[in-house]
């Protein structure tokens, strides 16, 4: 008789067979940053994640290194008062993301690999991802900004710069600009397939950047569609992109599992705030094992065919030896 379940014998037989790896190689942990330079200030609604001061992010970033993850994934954020219409405040070298990633640079060197978030929506006042004219999201002079805003970035050290705006040719105007200013090794992590989604709650939280008046979804992408992710994909890759992403993961394996299938560069899935914090609200009544849930659900996520997930637990499952 044909029996499946010798291979699930034993633990060490059923490591054999294993499919699907997950190590720390493979994870991006994700940092936000606070004003202050010795700030830490937990977020509410988002377990375990904070907000962090320079000073202090200096310290996380060397705990992630001990713990073997080299990949970090930064984003800035503004006060309240320095937002305007034209985010001005993210679009200098006094940033907070971009004195931050000098100072991670000069620490680190090449033993961290720094992806930096460029969008204008931490320092817009309407909180939208491109900049407004006549009350819509206009495109083409957003790409002026972004591309502005990645060159910042490049110049303190930034090895990817991860545009998360969604507006069309973004990859493009930012690689070309980079090349221009002879930053021809820093690459392009192209947030190919972002789709409007409810999972970004405690984000926005996080970022205080809930966009004002209407939603995103005049740039993000509708959760219905699907084939539209590969056309997404097929301009990001013409465009110049060196690493696709697609966001959330865990409702979108789908659309993993497409875009790895022809995509010639790696694949990124982004595992994103709601998907963490539902997990923690559920082990919170007792009725999950948070750190069992985390792994199956990352587990998932690579075989759909994620080659590198960007997740809140990649620290926490380092440190409690969960992978
Ligand atoms: C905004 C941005 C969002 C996230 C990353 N960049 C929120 C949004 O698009 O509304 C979500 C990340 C997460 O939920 O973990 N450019
Ligand atoms: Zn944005």
């Amino acid at each position: 008789m044909i029996r499946p379940r010798r291979l699930r014998k034993t633990e060490w037989v059923r490591e054999l067979v294993a499919e699907s790896q997950l190590g720390v190689k493979q994870l991006v942990q994700p940092f936000f940053l606070a004003q202050d330079p010795r700030a830490e200030e937990p977020i509410a609604g988002f377990e375990g994640v904070s907000r962090w001061g320079i000073e202090r992010l200096l310290g996380q970033v060397e705990r992630a290194l001990t713990l073997g993850i080299h990949q970090v994934l930064l984003f800035g954020s503004a006060p309240e008062h320095a937002k305007d219409a034209e985010a001005a405040s993210g679009l200098t070298r006094e940033s907070t993301i971009v004195q931050a990633i000098s100072r991670l640079k000069e620490t680190f060197k090449e033993h961290v690999v720094l992806m930096s978030d460029v969008c204008l929506c931490p320092y817009t006042n309407h909180g939208h991802c491109g900049i407004l004219e006549s009350g819509e999201v206009e495109n083409d002079r957003s790409l002026g900004l972004l591309a502005k805003m990645a060159v910042l970035h490049a110049q303190a050290g930034s090895d990817f710069v991860a545009p998360s705006d969604m507006m069309d040719g973004r990859i493009g105007a930012i690689r070309q600009a980079l090349d221009e200013h002879q930053l021809t090794n820093t690459g392009v992590l192209a947030y190919t397939a972002k789709y409007a989604s409810s999972y970004y709650g405690p984000f926005r939280n996080a970022l205080d950047s809930s966009p004002k008046g209407m939603d995103r979804a005049t740039y993000q992408m509708d959760y219905r569609n699907k084939t539209e992710a590969l056309r997404e994909l097929s301009l990001d890759l013409a465009e110049g992109a060196d690493l696709v992403m697609v966001k959330p993961a865990l409702a979108y394996l789908d659309i993993i599992q497409d875009l790895k299938a022809i995509s010639t560069v790696p694949v990124v899935a982004y595992s994103v705030s709601g998907e963490y914090q539902m997990v923690k609200l559920m082990a919170k009544t007792g009725l999950v094992d948070a750190a069992k849930m985390t792994i199956e659900n990352l587990m998932a996520i690579r075989r759909a065919g994620a080659d590198v997930i960007v997740t809140y637990s990649a620290m926490e499952a380092a440190q409690g030896k969960w992978l």
